[in-house]
C-alpha cells in the first residue's frame, strides 16, 4: 500500500514537470511510454509484495507452531479466519459516465432457466442486456420445467418491488408486458452463448422490426469478461444488491443463521452435493452398491437433456469430476484441522441413501445440522415443496457461513464464492478434488497414514484455495474458438476486478 500511495506521488509530480516543459510530439511518446513502463514495474513490484506478505505470514506462523499448545490456538486462528483483503473492497456503484437505459417502447421478456442460482445469474445478465440493447424488462418467467419441478414464481422467490425500484436508474423493470402488445409478434431469440457488446449491439437492429423481443434462456448468455466497466458493474448491482430474496426467505435465512451461531461460535457450511441427481449426471458411482449404481444409470439413461449417457466412474473420479463423498468430506475436514465439536451446516437436498452414506460423516462430527433439524416443520411448512425457495434459504447461510465449503463446483458454489468474494473476501475453501482423490485411493490400500503428516500435505495442498483476493482467471492456455468461453472463471465466481477494487470511496456494498 506504501508503494501504491509512492506511485500515484511519482506519476503526479511527473507530469506536472512534463506539462511545465511543453516538449515536442516525439518527447511526448517517448515520456508516456516511460511512464507506462514504470508503471507496469511498480504494478508488478506491489503485486510480489502482496504474495511475499502471504508467504511471511504463513512461515512466522509455522516457526511459532513448534509447541504443541501454541499450534492448537494458531491453527484455530487459521482455520477460522477471513483470508487477509489487502484493502480491496466491493465497488460496484456506476462510473461517472453511465446513463440509464432510456427504452421507454421496447421490451424485453424472457424465460429464465436453469436452478435458483443458474436463473439468479441469467436475470443480472438479462438486465445487462436490456441496458445494452436500451429496453425496458419485463419481470422474467421462472423455469418449471427443469428438474428443480418448482412452480415459484419470480415474486415468491424474490422481492419483486426492491428489484424494480433498485434498479431504477439502471433499467427500467415492469411487471407484465402492456396488454394491448400481448398479441403483437415477438421476436424469439436464443441469444448465442457467452455473448459480448458487438453481439447485442447488432441484436438492437432487431427494434426496427420488432417491439418486443422475447429471450428463450437466460444462462450465460453474456460474455464473462472483456465487457464496459458499467455493464459488469450492473451485473454486480443486480445480483449482489436488487436480487434480494422475498421477505419470507430472507427473515427465515437470518433467523437459521442466528440458530447456528447460538450454538457457540463459527460455523461451516457444507455445500454437499451428494444428491441423487448430481451423482446421476456426473456418472459418479465410486462407495455406492451395485444397486444405487444401477439405480442411477437408468436415471440418467432416462433423462433426455443429459446428453453424455456412458461414463466410466473410475475415470470420472481420477479427472477430480466427482463430488465428494460424506466420507471424503469427513477427512478432508479433519485433515484441515477442524475438531469434531465443530458445528457444520449441510447446504443441500436430499442426500443420496440417506443415513447409510451420512453417516460417515456424522459419526466424525457429530455437531451436523440440517434445515430438518435447524427450523421447526411449521418453518419448513411453506417451502417444502419448492426446491428453489429451500436452496434459496442454503444461499443466505452459505454466503453467512464463517467458513464455506463445496465438495463439487456447480452454480450454487461459484455462486456463493464469488458473492463471499464480493462481501470481504470471506473463507471459501475448495477442495483439490483431483489431488485429493489421490490421496485418499493411497488412504485407503495403506500406502499413506492418516494423522498429522496426511494433515499437513492436505494443508499444504489448500494454503491458496480459501478465497483470498486473485484476479478473475481467463480462458486455459491452449484453448481456442467458442471453447475458451467454457474454460473461463465465470464472472459471478469472481468479479474481481470490476466489482472489488482499492477505491476509497464509498461504495454500494
Ligand atoms: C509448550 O507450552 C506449554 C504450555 O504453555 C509449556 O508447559 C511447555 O513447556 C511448552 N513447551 C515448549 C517446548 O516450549
Ligand atoms: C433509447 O431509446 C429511447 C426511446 O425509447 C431513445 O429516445 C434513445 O435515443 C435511445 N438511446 C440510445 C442510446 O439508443
Ligand atoms: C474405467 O476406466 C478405468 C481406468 O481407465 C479402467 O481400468 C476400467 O477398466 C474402465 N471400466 C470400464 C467398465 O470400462
Amino acid at each position: 500500500m506504501v508503494n501504491s500511495r509512492g506511485y500515484s506521488q511519482v506519476k503526479r509530480s511527473s507530469v506536472v514537470r512534463f506539462l511545465s516543459r511543453r516538449p515536442s510530439p516525439s518527447a511526448i511518446t517517448v515520456y508516456m511510454i516511460l511512464l507506462f513502463a514504470f508503471s507496469l514495474f511498480i504494478f508488478v513490484f506491489n503485486a510480489r509484495d502482496i504474495l511475499d506478505n502471504e508467504h511471511k505470514s504463513r512461515f512466522s506462523e509455522e516457526s511459532l507452531s513448534q509447541n504443541q499448545s501454541q499450534s492448537v490456538q494458531m491453527s484455530n486462528e487459521k482455520l477460522w479466519d477471513t483470508p487477509l483483503n489487502y484493502g480491496l473492497r466491493a465497488c460496484a456503484s456506476p462510473t461517472a459516465k453511465y446513463k440509464a437505459a432510456q427504452g421507454w417502447d421496447r421490451y424485453i421478456t424472457v424465460k429464465s432457466n436453469g436452478g435458483l442460482n443458474q436463473m439468479r445469474t441469467g436475470i443480472s445478465d438479462m438486465v445487462a442486456v436490456a441496458h445494452i440493447m436500451n429496453a425496458t424488462l419485463v419481470i422474467p418467467q421462472l423455469d418449471k420445467r427443469s428438474f428443480w419441478q418448482d412452480t415459484s414464481t419470480f415474486s415468491d422467490i424474490f422481492d419483486e418491488l426492491h428489484f424494480i425500484t433498485s434498479l431504477q436508474n439502471d433499467v427500467r423493470i415492469i411487471k407484465e408486458l402492456p396488454r394491448e402488445l400481448e398479441s403483437l409478434p415477438r421476436a424469439r431469440k436464443h441469444f448465442t452463448s457467452w455473448s459480448g457488446m458487438g453481439y447485442y449491439e447488432d441484436m438492437k437492429r432487431l427494434w426496427e422490426e420488432f417491439q418486443v423481443i422475447h429471450v428463450a434462456k437466460s444462462d450465460s448468455r453474456l460474455a464473462n469478461n472483456d465487457l464496459p466497466l458499467d455493464i459488469q458493474r450492473l451485473r454486480c448491482r443486480t445480483l449482489y444488491h436488487a436480487l434480494r430474496f422475498s421477505p419470507l426467505i430472507e427473515s427465515l435465512g437470518k433467523k437459521l443463521v442466528e440458530r447456528l451461531r447460538s450454538r457457540g461460535g463459527g460455523y461451516i457450511a457444507l455445500h454437499l452435493r451428494y444428491e441423487k441427481d448430481m451423482l446421476s449426471f456426473t456418472g459418479c458411482t465410486y462407495g455406492l452398491t451395485q444397486a444405487e449404481s444401477e439405480e442411477l444409470r437408468l436415471m440418467r439413461e432416462n433423462t433426455n437433456h443429459w446428453k453424455v449417457k456412458k461414463i466410466n466412474s473410475t475415470e470420472q473420479r481420477e479427472e477430480g469430476f466427482c463430488p465428494l463423498t460424506p466420507k471424503e468430506a469427513a477427512i478432508f475436514l479433519q485433515a484441515l484441522g477442524y475438531s469434531p465439536s465443530t458445528v457444520i451446516y449441510i447446504a443441500a437436498g436430499e442426500i443420496y441413501g440417506g443415513k447409510s452414506h451420512l453417516v460417515e460423516l456424522t459419526s466424525r462430527f457429530p455437531n451436523i445440522v440440517f434445515k430438518e433439524t435447524l427450523a421447526t416443520p411449521e418453518e419448513l411448512k411453506a417451502f417444502s415443496k419448492h426446491a428453489s425457495q429451500t436452496a434459496a434459504i442454503d444461499y443466505i447461510i452459505s454466503t453467512e457461513s464463517d467458513v464455506f465449503i463445496p465438495s463439487y463446483s456447480g452454480n450454487m458454489a461459484r455462486a456463493v464464492e464469488g458473492h463471499r468474494r464480493f462481501l470481504g473476501h470471506r473463507k471459501t475453501i475448495t477442495p483439490d478434488r483431483k489431488e485429493l482423490v489421490k490421496l485418499f485411493d493411497k488412504l485407503q490400500s495403506g500406502q499413506l497414514k492418516g494423522g498429522s503428516s496426511f494433515s499437513h500435505i492436505v494443508q499444504e495442498m489448500h494454503k491458496n484455495r480459501q478465497g483470498a483476493p486473485r484476479k478473475r482467471r481467463g480462458p486455459l492456455p491452449g484453448v481456442k474458438g467458442r471453447a475458451r468461453f467454457r474454460t473461463e472463471e465465470s464472472f459471478y465466481e469472481n468479479p474481481y476486478p470490476e466489482c472489488i477494487c482499492r477505491s476509497k470511496r464509498a461504495n454500494l456494498k
